[in-house]
């Protein structure tokens, strides 16, 4: 074998490979260069037979001429390929009955799924879940619900005001009487309203804060408030009610606790605990070695807020309660920081 020889082959064969017509001509042509007798290929096994001072070089010129065609092969193969579809797409031929791509279908997100859970569990008590506005007259988000002006949870610091009372002004400290309600508390007063006793409802929604983000706060949140109002309704509805609710999400085998905090809409107030989830009430890190985790707040309908509402106190009797949800969903799955629900990134999300 000459280089002569190796010459001679690569011009014929890359001209035959850049006249070939169509992909077929062209695989036979491939088979025929490089295939298992193909030209080239012989000339790779007929190395060995070569003089041994002239190996290496004629050995380096067939090695890189196989290289030289297998990409020539692969341009031609390209360029033909196009073509050829661009041909069966022009005489109308293509078949469109090939299924298509499946696309990436996303998940429902955490806080939605424990939202659509626990509305669930009271839809099938006989509650009607209904929703509020997340804008909201300091009325309706604190007036109304027993929590006069000098409040502290009125002020700046805790409240985003939207404008001031005369419509259209940007916000000035301590005029506004528009906020984004800090609490779901307030679809209570609405519901009172525009609703006689009995009430059964349940309220998920967004609420808002002038916090800056970390670990356990976020400027924006998510709550469930629950109101029950009835003839009769004691301590002890709502704390079969808390009970039920907390195995409901967590799991039969978590115990509840009622601690006695305030709140202004509510007397006498509790703070609900559930058990540890992480060592089942012994005490570890997660709960700060108490044993027990705080879900929400509750208590017992104060008679001034029925007085807001024109509801008799003497005959009707109620509870409330409000929960973090993104706190539940933590609590729930043991992740230790609320921003990683926002972040959005659907490796931590596809967990749930
Ligand atoms: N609104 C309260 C908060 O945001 C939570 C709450 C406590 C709601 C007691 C209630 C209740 O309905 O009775 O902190």
């Amino acid at each position: 074998m000459s280089m002569e020889a190796i010459d001679e082959l690569r011009l014929s064969g890359l001209a035959q490979i850049e006249t070939a017509a169509s992909s077929a001509d062209l695989e036979q042509l491939r088979v025929a260069v490089l295939g298992r007798n193909g030209s080239l290929t012989l000339m790779l096994r007929a190395l060995g037979s070569i003089p041994a001072d002239e190996r290496a070089a004629v050995g380096r010129a067939v090695n890189s001429l196989r290289d030289e065609f297998e990409s020539a092969f692969a341009a031609r193969k390209a360029l033909l390929a196009d073509a050829e579809l661009d041909a069966q797409i022009a005489s109308g031929s293509l078949d469109i009955t090939l299924p298509g791509r499946p696309m990436a279908i996303g998940s429902q997100h955490l806080i939605s799924q424990i939202t659509e859970e626990i509305s669930e569990v009271f839809r099938g008590i006989g509650y009607t879940v209904v929703s509020g506005t997340e804008v909201e007259t300091d009325y309706y988000n604190f007036t109304a619900l027993n929590t006069p002006p000098d409040h502290p949870s009125r002020g700046l610091q805790d409240t985003f005001y939207i404008r001031d009372r005369s419509g259209d002004q940007a916000v000035i400290e301590g005029e506004s009487d528009v906020v984004l309600r800090t609490q779901t508390s307030g679809v209570q007063v609405h519901t009172m309203e525009q609703q006689k006793p009995p009430i059964y409802i349940l309220a998920p929604g967004r609420v808002f804060r002038r916090d800056a983000p970390d670990p356990t706060h976020l400027p924006q949140f998510s709550q469930i408030e629950g109101l029950v109002v009835d003839k009769g309704i004691t301590f002890a509805d709502l704390k079969g009610t808390m009970d039920f609710l907390c195995q409901q999400v967590f799991g039969s085998d978590r115990k509840t606790r009622f601690r006695t905090h305030f709140f202004p809409f509510t007397e006498p107030s509790a703070e609900v605990d559930v058990s540890c989830g992480v060592c089942g009430g012994v005490g570890c890190r997660f709960c700060k070695g108490t044993g027990w985790l705080e879900i929400l707040g509750c208590g017992m309908v104060d008679p001034n807020v029925f007085g807001f509402v024109g509801i008799d106190p003497d005959e009707y009797s109620g509870f409330a309660f409000g929960l973090g949800i993104e706190r539940t969903a933590c609590l729930k799955y043991n992740v230790s920081d609320l921003r990683m629900l926002l972040e959005g990134d659907v490796r931590f999300l596809r967990q749930f």
